[in-house]
């Protein structure tokens, strides 16, 4: 416990020293790092972006010739570098029309989607767990419209009974899918991450509906 609140503030310390918004940009930086994720010039959408680490994790690795949209029910403070775009709207809403009158620029399909979203906490587990899972299953529905076939999406999860059920669902859509838990996540989260690495061609448009959360007992 005491190793896992060292390494918790070590992260902290270095995102505070390195002018990172948050520690979450340790997360990104250990899943691209290992999983090879996001690459010079990709077109990024990064869901849940607020405050705003994971767009400056997202601007370095992609370089001055890519470009990322970050989105988020918060405003996101300005200050962050000349590839980044930041657009304050529920994830729920968008489409390639919306996006194309936000952007001001016909629409093109994505490289990779990253999503950090997550709900407002309860505590209590399983609420929190469904409340993340709703979210991951909206974040997969965009990958069919707004994601280039061969393209990755990752996505944060709150582990739980509906799990098992997303990750099906996600294995219809992708070569590969895997869960990553970095280095940065506590250790005592139920938190993970999904890697989804090569969009399938013919994934279907839209996908199956997700299946319905419990209407009790969360
Ligand atoms: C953990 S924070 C993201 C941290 C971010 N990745 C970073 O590195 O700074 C989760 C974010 O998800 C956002 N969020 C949750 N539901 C959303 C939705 N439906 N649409 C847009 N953003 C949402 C929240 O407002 C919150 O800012």
């Amino acid at each position: 416990m005491a190793a896992q609140r060292e390494l918790h503030d070590f992260f902290f310390k270095e995102a505070k020293r390195k002018g990172y918004r948050s520690r979450a940009a340790y997360k990104l930086s250990e899943i691209d790092d290992k999983r090879d994720v996001l690459h010079k010039g990709d077109f990024v959408l990064d869901l849940g972006a607020a405050p705003g680490s994971w767009l400056q994790i997202i601007s370095e690795r992609i370089g001055e010739h890519g470009k990322v949209i970050g989105v988020d029910l918060k405003a996101i403070d300005d200050g962050l570098p000349n590839n980044v775009v930041t657009i304050q709207e529920d994830v729920n809403l968008l489409t390639p029309q919306n996006l194309t009158t936000v952007l001001g620029t016909r629409f093109r399909e994505f490289d990779v989607i990253l999503s950090d979203m997550a709900p407002s906490t309860t505590g209590t587990r399983t609420i929190d767990h469904h409340g993340s899972v709703i979210l991951c299953h909206a974040a997969l529905d965009l990958s069919a419209t707004l994601l280039k076939p061969h393209g990755n999406l990752v996505m944060k999860v709150l582990e739980g009974e509906a799990y098992p059920e997303l990750l099906k669902r996600c294995a219809n859509c992708f070569d590969s899918v895997k869960g990553f838990k970095p280095k940065a996540s506590r250790a005592i989260s139920t938190e993970m991450f999904l890697v989804c690495l090569n969009r399938n061609e013919d994934m279907p448009k839209p996908l199956e509906p997700a299946p319905a959360p419990p209407t009790s007992g969360w």
